[in-house]
């Protein structure tokens, strides 16, 4: 890797300017010296750079489906559609291998994985010499944003995944625009990879080549991204988590601004007028479905912008402004069916790129969720027939679409305005079982950032490791903050200092769809139901809506939301809404011990909101005591 001279340190929270990010990118390599310099070491049968046009994009497919590794699916039922199937053991993003390497590992801080980057660059060189050996590498010039928009970024992706290759395409927008930019002196990423698996001579080659050992490396000062081992999504699509949060928000810390795993949303109440959301919710606990909704209340609609990242910037008028860096969606395919996301359904009717989903014996594609009941003679995802009697999931539960978002049907008309849209609330969430009521309203900037750093979620199969298992994940970016999460708390609070001078600071809730009854059953349908939280919401932010104080926030009163419409019983209400004190003195305990991990790093006022909160839990434990 080349080695370039980090910037000058600068304080981990410079103060948040309210103009435009100015980009503090380190300068980069002229574009061609660097791909020769990696077409060297990587040493590939050929070098093809990405240009955007239909025509190349379609050659690579073609020859995918040729080499066997895209299956055409059948266009009379989903034209120009493919179904990949990844190898076994590369079906979802790996933690455990991804490492932030900055110079110090107090950088890095206690939650992420860290790697001295002299070292780690020494061992990278040594993984990608010859890794491209047999393969084609292709150079893929990409913008995060719309090309040329001040809020936008670019990046360079070098890979030797044609599946890659055909993501990038529709998640990002790549080709000659974005290369002529850097040839004109723009800031850029790099980012590399390589999915390790030389081909020699006479070699016979697999559908998704791949190697057992992977890495996910991230230099932030030198906003460098290097992968080796997985083709698969974020471990591999670098533009996204790699570049899009964890390098982002390094670059957002220096310059003032937000990249964050939230959603986009614009919702239009009944008399016209117009709000923006952003909500984090962590990985497979449903942005996507969210950011799609169709309102169960007459008279609203959800328009989408973004479904999984969203950057924000304090804009010229003083608000918050935010952009969805994407230009496509990676989602969750099972759990997504007419009943639960129909403007997904709607979304996925051509020209989109399934990953380990079933295949039906017609050419088209089921998972579980799409129907009731599964289709007669399913190949499973593994490439195996599937009946319903095996009790394995037909589709692999982090099965995944690829499609453009221009193809939503509920994709706002100007998603795509460089000057992004100004933030009315911010919402975080997460998937709780027990405890955590429906929906809370923060009492001010500081408690929702509060709120934001002590989420906590079970784990879904977007990542290794034991699903349902409940652990931290502040903002939802536990796995995507590219510095230490302490020094990120802080600069959550300066940017809400720098929206105060301005008057243009976002209201902050906190919601949970996924709380259960004794019996495990959700005790709030969800979904386009979702609506009426959301209606609550905006209504509270036009000062309408009443509320009741908790010591959790404030919640809606009993009559703020029509619970009995969306099929909710008045004692699943109460349930939904049910604050155990001392369970919740329990979680305050959990997270001092949290906290507590990030020393001197941490925001004082992440331990006045934690004293206060306990304060309250006890004076309601008192109260109780007295009636
Ligand atoms: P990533 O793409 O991994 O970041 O996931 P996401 O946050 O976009 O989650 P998504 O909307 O794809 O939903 C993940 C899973 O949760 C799907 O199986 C959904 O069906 C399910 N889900 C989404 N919203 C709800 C809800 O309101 N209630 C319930 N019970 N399940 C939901
Ligand atoms: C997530 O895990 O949050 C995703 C899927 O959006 S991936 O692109 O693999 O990160
Ligand atoms: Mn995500």
């Amino acid at each position: 890797m080349t080695v370039t001279a980090p910037p000058s340190a600068r304080p981990a929270s410079a103060s948040a300017t309210p103009a435009a990010p100015a980009p503090a990118t380190p300068a980069a390599p002229a574009l061609a010296e660097w791909v020769a310099e990696y077409a060297e070491l990587l040493q590939p049968d050929e070098v093809v750079w990405v240009d955007g046009s239909r025509a190349q994009l379609d050659g690579i497919l073609t020859r995918m489906v040729d080499e066997g590794r895209l299956i055409r699916l059948n266009a009379e039922h989903r034209p120009y559609s493919f179904l990949a199937r990844s190898d076994l053991d590369d079906v979802a993003r790996v933690e455990s291998r991804t490492f932030v390497c900055s110079e110090h590992e107090a950088d890095a801080g206690p939650t992420n994985n860290w790697r001295e980057p002299t070292a780690m660059r020494a061992e990278l060189r040594d993984l990608f010499r010859g890794a491209m050996r047999g393969r084609t590498l292709y150079v893929v010039p990409f913008s995060m944003g719309p090309v040329g928009g001040s809020l936008s970024r670019l990046g360079v992706e070098l890979t030797d995944s044609a599946y890659v290759v055909a993501s990038m395409s529709v998640m990002t927008r790549v080709g000659d625009a974005v290369r002529q930019l850097i040839d004109a002196g723009a800031p850029w990423v790099r980012a590399v990879h390589s999915v390790g698996a030389p081909l020699e001579p006479g070699d016979a080659d697999v559908a998704w080549p791949s190697n057992p050992v992977k890495y996910i490396c991230h230099f932030p000062e030198t906003r460098e991204i290097a992968s080796f081992g997985s083709a698969y999504g974020g471990n591999a699509i670098l533009a996204k988590k790699s570049f899009a949060l964890r390098i982002a928000s390094a670059m957002a810390r220096d310059e003032g601004w937000l990249a964050e795993h939230m959603l986009l949303l614009r919702v239009t109440d009944p008399r016209g007028r117009r709000f923006h959301i952003a909500a984090a919710f962590p990985s497979a606990c449903g942005k996507t479905n969210f950011a799609m909704l169709r309102s169960t209340l007459p008279g609203w609609t959800v328009e989408t912008l973004g479904d999984d990242i969203a950057w924000l910037a304090p804009g010229p008028d003083g608000r918050l402004r935010a952009i969805n860096p994407e230009a496509g969606f990676f989602g969750v395919a099972p759990g997504t069916g007419y009943d639960t996301n129909p403007t997904a359904i709607d979304t996925l009717w051509g020209n989109t790129i399934f990953t380990n989903v079933a295949l039906r014996p017609d050419g088209d594609v089921w998972w579980e969720g799409l129907t009731a009941t599964p289709p007669d003679g399913l190949t499973d995802w593994r490439g195996e027939a599937w009946s319903p009697d095996s009790g394995l999931p037909a589709a692999h539960p982090n099965a995944r679409f690829t499609v453009a978002a221009g193809q939503c049907p509920s994709i706002a008309a100007d998603w795509e305005d460089p000057a992004g849209v100004p933030i009315d609330a911010i919402i975080f969430g997460g998937r709780r079982a027990t405890g955590v009521p429906l929906v809370v309203e923060a009492r001010d900037w500081e408690h929702g950032v509060f709120l934001g750093a002590t989420i906590a979620s079970e784990r879904t199969a977007a990542a290794e490791g034991a699903v349902g298992e409940l652990r931290r994940d502040p903002f939802a970016m536990l796995p995507f903050c590219g510095y230490n999460m302490g020094d990120y708390f802080a600069h959550w609070l300066d940017i809400g200092t720098a929206l105060r001078r301005t008057g243009g600071v976002p209201a902050v809730y906190q919601v949970n769809w996924f709380r259960k009854d004794a019996d495990g059953s959700y005790l709030w349908p969800g979904f386009g139901e979702n609506g009426r939280v959301l209606a609550w919401i905006v209504e509270r932010i036009a000062g309408e809506a009443p509320a009741v104080d908790t010591p959790l926030g404030r919640v809606p009163s009993v009559s703020g939301i029509d619970h009995r419409a969306a099929g909710v019983t008045d004692a699943e209400w109460a349930e939904l809404f049910r604050i155990d004190p001392a369970a919740h003195l329990a979680e305050a305990d959990d997270t001092e011990r949290f906290f507590g991990r990030f020393g001197d790093r941490l925001p004082a006022a992440m331990t006045r909101q934690l004293d206060a909160l306990r304060a309250r839990l006890e004076q309601q434990i008192d109260r109780k005591a007295v009636a």
